[in-house]
């Protein structure tokens, strides 16, 4: 255990390595470098190249260490390895007071398990979110499970993550709910300024984002012919930005490309994107954090999953989890577009992610615990410790 005066400021490393991680640890990022208590660096780990590039101007923290896992196609545990060696290095040379990580990618997981290896006490935002099946989605599942078990505090966006924590046996003292950052960002860059929408007519307008690992080949092939079904309308312009991954390229380019009423267009940026959902009727997506974002915008969201983490947005109404059956994707977007009740009542079920807050949670926190009279130590006392 250490104590920290607070006359000198909490070195901060903030580790982020794919585009939700940047968008979501962005707010967290702008706030400790507007005050003098938190002295914030970012790691950017390279687990995604473009797409994390294009989300760093968010972040508005100069001090950056930029490594370069990124190999195409490369293996989970290649890029495991890499990552816990190389994040390692860094906390060595750098010494941080405290290590940050979002979420449940496997750049979060190895930023925890180097910071425990380092003897670095551990902040987990977004913490708590289960579907309680273990390789779905895959890996992340297991990611979250496992920074729970490492993480000093956990940063639970919503009461039923707190509970889930407390279910696993996290102690209560280390738990806070907060609400999800996600919508501190989002409130952020519309504040922001203007910025363009990708629709380009005014039919009925569908944005649609896929990239979960448990969905790519013949699933994904499967919802390609569901958008195609839907197209066929005549009255919708859909819009897929792609993700970078070659194994959703190579399934959804054959499918989509070309096809009327289909825009695939290359990833947004994130002023971009929230312009694009701020327009458009309905949201089609496996993304996570899209199912945060379109509820806080009265989006009706389409969840193409089996599972979910963020049941809330779910069991308000604002979202359907439906699975990935291409009858059942066309089915429910149909509805949705042609019955303007049940739209409205999606529309209008509300936001269960937070009001804007999480951040100045976050940050009031960590800045209570590590002020000097209070010891920062890798985890709370557990019941077999001596007194
Ligand atoms: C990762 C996360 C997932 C998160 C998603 C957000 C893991 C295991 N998965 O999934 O939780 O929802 O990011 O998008 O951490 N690529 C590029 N350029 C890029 C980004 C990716 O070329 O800018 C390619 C690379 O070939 C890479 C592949 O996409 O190997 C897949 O990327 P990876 O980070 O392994 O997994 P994602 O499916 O993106
Ligand atoms: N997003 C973006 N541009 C795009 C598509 C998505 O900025 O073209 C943002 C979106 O607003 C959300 C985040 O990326 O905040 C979601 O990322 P992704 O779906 O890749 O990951 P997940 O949230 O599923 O982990």
């Amino acid at each position: 255990m250490s104590t920290h005066s607070s006359a000198v400021p909490v070195r901060a490393m903030l580790v982020l390595g794919t585009r939700p991680e940047a968008i979501k640890l962005a707010p967290v990022a702008r706030a400790m470098a507007a005050g003098p208590r938190f002295e914030p660096f970012v790691v950017t780990t390279g687990q995604h190249r473009e797409m994390l590039h294009q989300m760093l101007s968010l972040l508005r923290v100069d001090a950056r260490i930029a490594l370069d896992v990124m190999r195409t196609r490369q293996q989970l545990s290649d890029l495991t390895a890499r990552l816990v060696r190389e994040l390692g290095d860094v906390m060595r040379e750098q010494r941080p007071d405290l290590v940050v990580v979002q979420g449940d990618t496997t750049t979060a997981l190895c930023g925890a398990l180097a910071a425990f290896y380092e003897k670095i006490p551990v902040a987990h935002v977004e913490a708590g979110l289960r579907t309680g099946v273990l390789d779905n989605p895959f890996p992340e599942e297991l990611n979250r499970c496992l920074i729970s078990r490492i993480a000093r505090w956990h940063f639970a966006p919503t009461p039923a993550a707190a509970g889930h924590l407390a279910a696993e046996g996290v102690p209560g003292e280390q738990v806070f709910v907060t609400g999800n950052t996600v919508v501190d960002n989002l409130l952020w860059v519309l504040a922001e300024g203007t910025a363009a929408s990708a629709f380009r007519t005014d039919a009925r307008r569908i944005l649609v984002t896929l990239h979960r690992r448990e969905n790519q080949g013949e699933r994904m092939r499967g919802m390609g012919r569901a958008l195609t079904r839907l197209a066929a309308r005549g009255d919708v312009e859909i819009v897929l930005p792609l993700h970078k991954s070659p194994a959703v390229r190579e399934v959804l380019l054959p499918e989509l490309d070309g096809r009327p009423g289909i825009s695939l267009i290359e990833p947004l940026d994130y002023l971009d994107f929230a312009a694009t959902l701020a327009e458009c009727d309905l949201v089609l997506t496996d993304s996570g954090g899209i199912q945060e974002e379109a509820p806080s915008l009265s989006k009706p969201a389409l969840v193409l999953r089996t599972t979910t983490e963020r049941p809330e947005a779910v069991e308000a109404g604002a979202a359907r989890l439906i699975g990935t059956d291409p009858e059942a994707i066309v089915t429910w977007a149909q509805r949705l577009l042609d019955d303007p009740a049940e739209y409205r009542r999606m529309a209008r079920a509300g936001n269960p992610f937070g009001d804007g807050t999480a951040t100045t949670r976050i940050l009031a926190q960590l800045a209570e615990d590590f002020a000097a009279d209070v010891p920062v130590g890798l985890t709370a006392s557990g019941p077999y410790s001596a007194a």
